[in-house]
């Protein structure tokens, strides 16, 4: 690691730009929900985020993203902060209901094509390459409610004609595409425990393992697409981002280093174990049983090796013990994994220092270890660390100068990306990096609640912007000069 700086300069040890191999890419990541705003504007038809969002009490603070942060009208301010800051890439989503309105593939949307062209043309004129998530848990609401959204197998092919319609309109300029962002949470909190939309909760009989597995075939599909009709052309490669915390084994007994390989797998093998090896975990069949839907053998040959890179999300690592009592059929999805997560707030068992998240601490060492057991599992794929951050918890009695002064998230910063640079001398091939995020944004159930942006938003305030500690870390970081300068 380096040991030179200057202005709030690397201390000894203290990870430098130069850690990272050339062509390394530093970038920031948000999505269209969490930033746009401008629901009912240029002709976008509703999300199921947005109807779900219209019920106050699925979100802690009854907010929505209906303005968010106003980025669809700000995106040039934005866009020009990044590249001020020294930012190399940044990692947005697209929005389905602003492409094709009722989501069925027929209708394009001229005035939503023309808002991401937009946006894309300007931050390449900023010098930031674009990396295009095609789908961020915003699905249009008129494909739930008439298709049954995730849970039908027709929205594989739904998926596939907004993905070309993407592919096509935006491809000459994106060449980073990422089909779907966190399938696990779509599938967990969307049909299983009904806490992100659309809000099914019907006791996780089958829904989170229909919702997956129409997830990886959705993916799959918009990959062919990509491979048949734009690759020559346009050269891009198209990835899926998983997001999974690291879990280290509460003890040296083989049952727990067993309880933290299953707990991975229900994370992460869920999603990456079909299409690279064709099927479902081993220990997720075994528990599951029927309850994890088959992959027929055509299905097998047409998911396998569909991905050119795995984009993780990481935050979080936790410790993990076996819960030896086998469970019933019917109980749901986290204790069919017969795993116990030992992190209490309260116990002193804490794996590192808290954010305000209640599931988010600090470990830098986890990111390490989670991205080199994927290099070893899935024979060295290509990763981009798609997101990683942490949060602080609003209070809107604090003063400005309280979330500016971001000290711990610059030393969560300083260490996960430092370990990344481990993790690439480890042998891994890590080629890029994402802060999450970019601005504080709507955070899902949690609404405004918590603030995971390097820039803050003065949401009281005409929703002004104002870098962080973290974002002239960074800065120094990526320019050795500060934005400030
Ligand atoms: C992952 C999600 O992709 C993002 O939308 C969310 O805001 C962050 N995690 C933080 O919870």
């Amino acid at each position: 690691m380096g040991s030179t700086g200057r202005g709030g300069e690397a201390a000894a040890g203290e990870v430098t730009r130069a850690d990272f191999p050339e062509g390394f890419v530093f970038g920031v990541a948000t999505s269209a929900y969490q930033i746009e705003g401008a629901r009912n504007e240029g002709g976008k038809g509703d999300s199921i985020w947005d109807v779900f969002a219209d019920k106050k009490e699925h979100i802690l603070d009854g907010t929505s993203g209906e303005l968010a942060v106003d980025h669809y009208h700000r995106y040039k301010e934005d866009i020009e902060l990044m590249a001020k800051l020294g930012f190399g890439a940044y990692r947005f989503s697209i929005s389905w209901s602003r492409i094709f309105p009722d989501g069925l593939g027929k209708d394009i949307n001229e005035e939503g094509v023309a808002f991401y062209n937009n946006l894309i043309d300007f931050m390449i004129e900023k010098g930031i390459q674009p990396y295009a998530t095609l789908y961020h848990w915003d699905l249009p609401h008129n494909l739930h409610q008439t298709v049954g959204g995730w849970l039908s197998d027709k929205i594989v092919d739904y998926f596939a004609l907004y993905a070309e319609a993407c592919f096509a309109n935006f491809g000459d300029r994106v060449k980073h595409w990422i089909t779907i962002n966190e399938p696990l949470q779509t599938s967990l909190h969307g049909y299983g425990i009904g806490i992100f939309a659309p809000g099914v909760c019907e006791g996780e009989a089958a829904e989170p393992f229909l919702a997956a597995h129409h997830q990886i075939l959705a993916h799959a599909a918009s990959v062919d697409v990509y491979r048949r009709k734009f690759k020559a052309v346009q050269g891009g490669t198209v990835g899926f981002v998983v997001d999974c915390e690291w879990a280290e084994p509460a003890s040296d007994k083989i049952e727990d280093q067993a309880a933290a390989a299953r707990h991975i797998d229900f994370l992460l093998g869920w999603y990456l174990d079909p299409i690279y090896f064709g099927d479902y975990p081993e220990s997720m069949r075994k528990r599951l049983g029927d309850r994890l839907p088959n992959f027929s053998e055509k299905d097998r040959e047409f998911i396998r090796n569909k991905i050119d890179f795995i984009g993780l999300n990481h935050y979080t690592s936790k410790f993990i013990a076996n819960q030896p009592n086998p469970q019933p059929k019917e109980i749901h999805f986290f204790q069919a994994r017969q795993v116990e997560i030992l992190e209490k707030r309260s116990s002193g068992e804490a794996i590192g220092e808290r954010a305000a998240s209640e599931w988010l601490c600090i470990v830098p060492w986890g990111i390490r270890k989670m991205i080199n057991y994927i290099a070893k599992k899935y024979d060295n794929p290509i990763i981009y660390v798609t997101e990683n951050g942490m949060d602080d918890l609003d209070d809107p009695s604090a003063a400005l100068d309280q979330f500016l002064n971001d000290t711990k998230r610059v030393g969560f910063f300083k260490g996960y990306v430092g370990a990344v640079a481990e993790a690439i001398k480890d042998g891994a091939d890590v080629r890029g990096y994402f802060a999450w995020s970019f601005l504080d944004n709507f955070e899902w159930a949690q609404g405004f609640t918590k603030r995971f942006g390097i820039v803050y938003v003065d949401y009281k305030n005409g929703l002004s912007r104002h870098p962080k500690a973290s974002a002239m870390w960074f800065s120094r970081f990526l320019n050795g000069a500060g934005a400030d300068s």
